[in-house]
């Protein structure tokens, strides 16, 4: 059971890193979450437009045409973010809002990130940008998408072109949003646009994804110097119950396909190969060079952490998840496990010595938040937050190279598959009328933040 305290404040132990003023907290969003005005101002089509409007794709039909209209509504939004006392901001740019099917560029597009990201220095926000957050152009999905290595090459152009529009205002660039879900989910399970099921086209899409990274990296630190370049990975940590020896290798096998799929080809240059075991015949075309653009170094590392899976063997050379039963769930149906950031971010410090600093640039929790009396009481999501935040504290006093911490989300938003059921935010958004109400969580970290402002 989680203790009251932890539900009701928010306030770390006196000696965790949180109080110390560098170690940053922020929130994070991204575009095509937040954004709507789809239609507006030369945007082109994304695949995210294509798939929400494919009936059947997401719960209730929902779409991101309308979201959050923070499009039009982005100074509200930048000053209540300004008023929780956060130090920084993660967002996401649009590619399909900046740039036009022949890759011109699209001023009206990188325009509104320009006044948007002028406003959020002048809070004295820091701003960390995402360039690829899932929103590909349609039309270049028509050619194959992600699977088509032509793509890597058209990323490289876009984040070229916006690091020059941006460069000055931008404090740190990530890259890609978990390629593990743009690869996984949009081309191998079907669940996130462009709805493809393949595993051959995911693991393909994979190391187009990374090498697109790679060659934006080199754009983005020639044209931005001083800004800060990564990429942000999803992780995930998976256990079994099962305590023979078959178990234990699926519990291997399943964070090896999450999470050193990803990290090894970054931080080692190298695939490593026990997925190939996983997925036979699945091994992606790799060209002469590829390895080492992909392996360039990183001025940071983007975590993002959710829950643990629990799996078993299948028998054969994969695993199945099985669900554990009496152990606390988020609205998503996701378990509620902080030792899981801990265990993952002292187990990424010992296997890769060359682990860029670290921020966590995704972690919160979906509850079912209603307005009562102009209130939102999202006790769950308080101990959820405490709960992680000393689960990286610990990871800090551990050794691991820590500097930030981004809650997932700044406000309820457009849960891609799931809609606009699921609620991620420390602000609670009426879709209905646009309004905006700071939950209880929101106004627990803002104090908490104030308190640690206010010490010398
Ligand atoms: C992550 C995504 C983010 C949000 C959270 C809940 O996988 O990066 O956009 O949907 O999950």
């Amino acid at each position: 059971m989680v203790s009251a305290a932890l539900e009701e404040t928010f306030s770390p132990p006196a000696d965790s890193v949180l109080w110390r003023k560098d170690f940053l907290i922020g929130a994070a969003t991204a575009a095509y979450q937040i954004e709507g005005a789809i239609h507006e101002d030369g945007r082109i089509p994304s695949i995210w437009d294509t798939f929400s409007a494919t009936p059947g794709k997401t719960l209730a039909g929902d779409t991101g045409e309308f979201a959050c209209d923070h499009y039009h509504r982005w100074q509200e939004d930048v000053e209540l973010l300004a008023s929780l006392n956060v130090g920084a901001y993660r967002l996401s740019i649009s590619w399909p809002r900046v740039m036009t099917a022949d890759g011109q560029k699209n001023q009206k597009g990188i325009d509104f990130y320009r006044k948007l990201l002028t406003a959020l220095r002048a809070k004295g926000l820091k701003t960390y940008v995402t360039l690829y957050h899932w929103d590909l152009p349609q039309h270049l999905e028509d050619k194959g998408g992600w699977v088509n290595r032509d793509t890597a090459y058209r990323f490289a152009e876009y984040a070229d072109m916006i690091s020059r529009e941006l460069h000055g205002l931008v404090d740190a660039w990530a890259t890609l949003n978990e390629p593990w879900c743009s690869a996984m989910h949009g081309y191998g399970t079907g669940h996130h646009a462009p709805g493809k099921q393949d595993v051959v086209f995911a693991t393909q899409a994979m190391h187009h994804l990374l090498l697109g990274h790679g060659l934006a990296v080199r754009h983005l630190r020639a044209n931005d110097p001083s800004a800060q370049v990564g990429i942000v990975a999803n992780v995930g940590r998976g256990t079994s119950t099962d305590a023979s020896e078959a178990g234990q290798r699926a519990a291997w096998l399943f964070e090896l396909q999450h999470n050193n799929w990803i990290l090894d080809p970054l931080l080692k240059k190298s695939y490593p190969s026990a997925l190939w075991e996983l997925w036979p015949g699945a091994e992606p075309t790799i060209l002469q060079g590829d390895m080492d653009i992909i392996g360039q170094p990183l001025d940071f590392l983007g975590i993002n952490y959710y829950f643990r899976t629990n799996v078993v063997s299948d028998g054969k050379h994969g695993y199945t998840e099985v669900d554990l039963e009496g152990v606390e769930r988020t609205q998503m149906g996701w378990e509620v496990y902080p030792d899981g950031l801990r265990h993952l971010l002292v187990g990424f410090h010992r296997d890769y010595p060359n682990l860029p600093p670290i921020y966590i640039t995704e972690n919160g929790m979906a509850t079912d938040d209603k307005v009562v009396d102009g209130e939102v009481d999202d006790r769950q999501r308080i101990s959820f937050l405490n709960r992680h935040l000393e689960a990286v504290n610990q990871a800090v006093k551990a050794g691991v190279d820590v500097r930030g911490y981004f809650i997932w989300s700044l406000m309820d938003n457009f849960e891609w598959a799931f809609g606009y059921e699921r609620r991620f935010g420390i602000i609670h958004v009426d879709y209905s009328t646009q309004k905006r109400t700071l939950k209880r969580s929101a106004k627990l970290v803002t104090q908490f933040l104030a308190e640690r402002n206010a010490k010398s």
